[in-house]
Order: structure tokens, then sequence, then C-alpha cells
């Protein structure tokens, strides 16, 4: 097996700059915990690494086979393969995917992505496969999400009527439609011109199926926002990028990322945000005393960031 060298590693990770299938045929067999892949979607882009982003349908599919049985031969039984595409793409390749491992889930994550098209649905969610080597994943924690709240008084938008003592402190279970996932636009955490994704969600699938000192395969870094999720929540990573400068420089300072996952950590496996919360408080709503919230004031963060204690503002109301 050739031996390669990174062009950058931390004591977690080792990032490649090359082809990824050159990356993944030198990868330890049933090596890897979790495996996620974001590829170009063949939709005739410009990227930096100016590949050929507009193949023959058949092409594009046949190349993107050959990548993830790299990926599968990587992972280890009970090991975790999410691959992110349009549901045009992931139709197929979800068929393949399914004679080779065992499927999860199509989780479907609503966001917008292109504007709308005369004669079409307007096309609104992404394709996130999720699939296991063997029959059940080896790790498999996801998070709880708190109620859902008017963004106005932050009042519950279902009525839990007398369910309200039964709630799991922690939160409500995670559906297979992720309609929380925001699109990077904010310039303060946005690390490149297109495509990165957001740190919500590649830390949900991250935390989801490994655990800290798991490895995450990546073949397709981009500006790195898996390898920065793995890196801050202590998992080990490997990855691939034909064009590695916005991660190299996205490690530089991962300060705002820092920032940016702690306030992600903060607003999940609880009931109520602290945001929520607070505004009820201004709109003088108290939350009723039947949910059992005071305990889940403190742990809920993983990555050693403060967390506001939440009985300050249930009190206050
Ligand atoms: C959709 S982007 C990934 C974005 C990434 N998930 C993020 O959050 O920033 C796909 C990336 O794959 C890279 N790429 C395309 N073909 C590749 C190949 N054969 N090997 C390695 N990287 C490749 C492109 O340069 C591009 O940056």
């Amino acid at each position: 097996m050739m031996t390669m060298i990174p062009i950058f590693q931390t004591p977690l990770g080792r990032l490649f700059q090359a082809d990824c299938q050159v990356v993944l045929s030198t990868l330890e067999p049933e090596s890897v915990d979790l495996a996620f892949a974001d590829p170009p979607f063949n939709l005739g882009k410009q990227y930096t690494s100016n590949i050929n982003d507009a193949k023959a349908s058949h092409e594009y599919l046949e190349w993107c086979q050959t990548w993830l049985d790299g990926m599968i031969r990587a992972l280890k039984p009970g090991g975790s393969l999410f691959l992110w595409n349009l549901p045009k793409w992931n139709l197929p390749l979800g068929a393949y995917l399914g004679e080779r491992l065992t499927f999860r889930h199509w989780i479907t994550v609503d966001i917008k992505y292109s504007l709308p098209i005369n004669g079409r649905l307007y096309p609104s969610h992404y394709s996130l496969l999720y699939f296991v080597k063997g029959k059940k994943p080896a790790i498999f924690h996801p998070d709880r999400q708190p109620i859902l709240c008017c963004r106005h008084c932050g009042g519950e938008l279902k009525d839990y009527g007398g369910y309200k003592d039964k709630m799991n402190p922690k939160g409500v279970n995670l559906s297979d439609v992720w309609t929380d996932i925001p699109p990077v636009r904010h310039t303060k955490y946005k690390k490149r011109e297109a495509n990165a994704l957001s740190l919500k969600l590649m830390d949900r699938i991250v935390t989801m199926a490994s655990d800290p000192g798991s490895l995450v395969l990546d073949p397709f870094g981009g500006s790195g926002t898996t390898y920065v999720a793995a890196e801050l929540t202590g998992r080990r990573w490997i990855g691939s990028e034909l064009d590695c400068s916005s991660i190299i420089k996205r490690f530089d300072g991962l300060d705002a990322d820092r920032e940016h996952l702690s306030q992600i950590h903060s607003s999940k496996n609880i009931l109520f945000t602290n945001a929520d919360l607070e505004k009820r408080r201004k709109a003088g709503k108290p939350l009723s005393k039947s949910y059992r919230v005071s305990e889940i004031i403190e742990g809920a963060c993983t990555c050693n960031a403060a967390t506001p204690k939440q009985s300050n503002l249930f009190n206050a109301s």
C-alpha cells in the first residue's frame, strides 16, 4: 500500500491534497467509524480545483460508484456511511449502496437550493442517505431537539396537553426530516464562496454516528466543515481535497467555528432553548411547571464551552 504525505495535519486529523480515489486506496480496510461524502453534484459549477462538473449522467454515476466502493471498503463493520446529494443522484446511488450496505434512512434536509423553475416543483430539499455496514450501527446517539417555539413570543407551536410532564427533559426525538439546518450565508461563518455545508449539519452527523476518538472520513473536503466538526468534538479525521487552501486557512483560526459550535451545542439536547425561554420571559408567558426543564441545566454542551444556566431564565418567568 502506498504511503502518502499529508499536506496538513493536527494531532487528530490528516488532510491529503490529492484525488480521493488515490487516498481511499491507501486506507486500511475496515478502519473508519463514520464516512461522509458531499461530492460535486454535476451541475456544471466552477470549482477552484477545476474539476469537470458536467459529466454525462452515466459517467457521473460510475465515478460516484468508484469512490463509494473505496469508502465502503474503509468502513468498519457497524460503521456508518452518509451521502449528501440531490434527490436525482441519491435515488440511483442509494440503490447501489443498498446492494452493499444496510439502509437506515433517507433524511430530508429542508433547504431551498435553486430558483423556482416553470413547470416543476420548487426544489426545496437535499437528500442525506444513511447506511450502515452490517445489520446495525455500532454507534448511534442522535441529538434530541428543543420543542419548536414561535420565533416572536417563544410559545410552543404544538400543544403537548397532559403530556408535558412525560416529555424527556433532553428534548424531543430527532426525525428524518430536518428543518432547522441553515443555509451557510452568514459572512461570519461562511468559509468559502460556494458549497460549504452548515457546521450544525456536520455536528449532528458526526456526534450521532461517532464517539470521541472514532475515525471520521470525508473524501471531498471543500472548506473542511466535516474536519472542523470532528476536530472540535475530539474525533480523529482523515480527508482529501484537490485544492486544500480553504481548509488550511480555516484551521489557522478556529475560534469563530469554536464559538459557533458552542452555540449549536447549547441549543440541542434540551427541551427549550435559552433564546426561547428569554422570549417567553419578555412576552410574560411563563413556562408550564409540568415540564421537567430544571433537570437539564448543565451538561448539554459537549465542547467544553460554557452553557448559560437555564434556571435563571426559567425562574424569571
Ligand atoms: C461540494 S464540495 C464539498 C464541500 C464540503 N462538504 C464543505 O462543507 O465545505 C466538493 C469538493 O470536492 C472536491 N473534489 C472534487 N473532485 C474531487 C476528487 N476527485 N478528489 C478530491 N476532492 C475532489 C472539490 O474540489 C470540492 O471542493
